[in-house]
């Protein structure tokens, strides 16, 4: 990490979290505050409190090291933490949440799997006065006072990133390939549009093939096995992979087509967990995209705020690097997810 941010300024709603080497220009958000990244309480809480967690599941590296973080953060601050793995269904979350309102936890969080269809629950954690913290991912709703605060980052942006990465990188001539992130996640709907935004300047940048990879290893390597048989896959020049898992599922899948990661296809994704650092280290992926995991610190940081009645930022963003063969040493030894 080169270096770490910790202005504040009095900007009203959004808030940046974490700090990470950022190799691109894109502007930052406006800050509000911006603790360390492993931000540790700074000192026993006032009060303490029962936070119900609903996660998506654990289809990826990247989940697990949030699901830990979450515990971890939980255990050290000495809160109750009543935690749900979904398994990747949103009826098993509002399920949860409706459980966690039924036994009236102080503060509700959850990572939204996808983005619609929660105004119903959400109206009912509303109606129980109990504060909600959406994790990592954003929601569809006309009514934004059905949570209180979010925190996570900057999907669209992070597309945006590895759109401009790969741009540079194949001199705006790539034929790529596409492996997209559970349909109808924030995840995969931002990091599709921000990369289609990058990419929208460069005529001889073309998306031939796309198709959801559900952010696992195996639905990687399964989906790009199937691209490479295709003669849209056969010419492809490009990869662009919503998140490392499936990026390090379609190495295995472009090596046993006998072509050879990193050079016969140049490989962008997205998440910056240690195998992506290790793939980059091998030559076999190009570039990862970070997206930060370690949203156990801000999101108790925020459910003691609401629980002692002090006001919290609507959005917290981390701020994250991009990071390739020029700046990965920087941080391989240190990542530990
Ligand atoms: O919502 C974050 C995404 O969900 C991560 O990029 C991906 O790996 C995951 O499972």
């Amino acid at each position: 990490m080169r270096k770490m941010l910790l202005t504040t300024m009095t900007v009203s709603l959004v808030g940046l979290w974490a700090c990470a080497p950022a190799t691109t220009d894109a502007p930052p958000p406006p800050v509000v505050s911006a603790p360390a990244i492993d931000g540790p309480a700074d000192s026993a809480p006032a009060q303490k409190l029962t936070l119900g967690f609903a996660q998506v599941g654990a289809e990826s590296d990247w989940r697990k090291a949030n699901t830990e973080s979450i515990k971890a953060e939980a255990e050290k601050r000495g809160h109750e933490l009543k935690f749900s793995d979904a398994q990747q269904k949103q009826e098993n979350q509002i399920k949860a949440i409706r459980s966690f309102i039924a036994q009236g936890v102080d503060v509700i969080a959850f990572a939204p799997v996808v983005e619609t269809g929660w105004d119903a629950v959400l109206a009912e954690a509303k109606a129980a006065n109990i504060p909600v913290i959406l994790s990592d991912r954003t929601i569809n709703t006309q009514d934004e006072t059905l949570y209180t605060a979010f925190v996570g980052s900057d999907f669209r942006e992070e597309g945006r990133r590895a759109g401009k990465w790969l741009a540079e990188k194949t001199n705006g001539e790539a034929s790529i390939l596409e492996l997209q992130g559970t349909p109808g996640s924030a995840p995969a709907n931002e990091r599709k549009a921000g990369f289609a935004e990058a990419i929208a300047d460069f005529p001889n940048m073309k998306i031939v093939k796309s198709q959801t990879g559900e952010f696992t290893r195996a639905m990687g390597k399964e989906v790009m096995e199937a691209f490479l048989k295709t003669p849209e896959g056969q010419g492809a020049t490009a990869l662009y992979a919503h998140n490392d898992d499936m990026a390090i599922g379609a190495i295995q899948a472009i090596e046993a087509a006998g072509k050879k990661p990193g050079q016969d296809i140049v490989i962008v994704s997205v998440d910056g967990v240690k195998d992506a650092f290790l793939a980059i280290q091998e030559g076999k992926l190009n570039c990862t995209v970070e997206c930060n995991p370690l949203l156990g610190p801000p999101i108790f940081d925020l459910a003691e705020k609401l629980v002692a009645g002090e006001q919290v930022p609507k959005i917290t963003y981390s701020e994250e690097g991009v990071f390739d063969e020029s700046n990965y040493a920087d941080v391989i030894n240190d990542r530990k997810y």
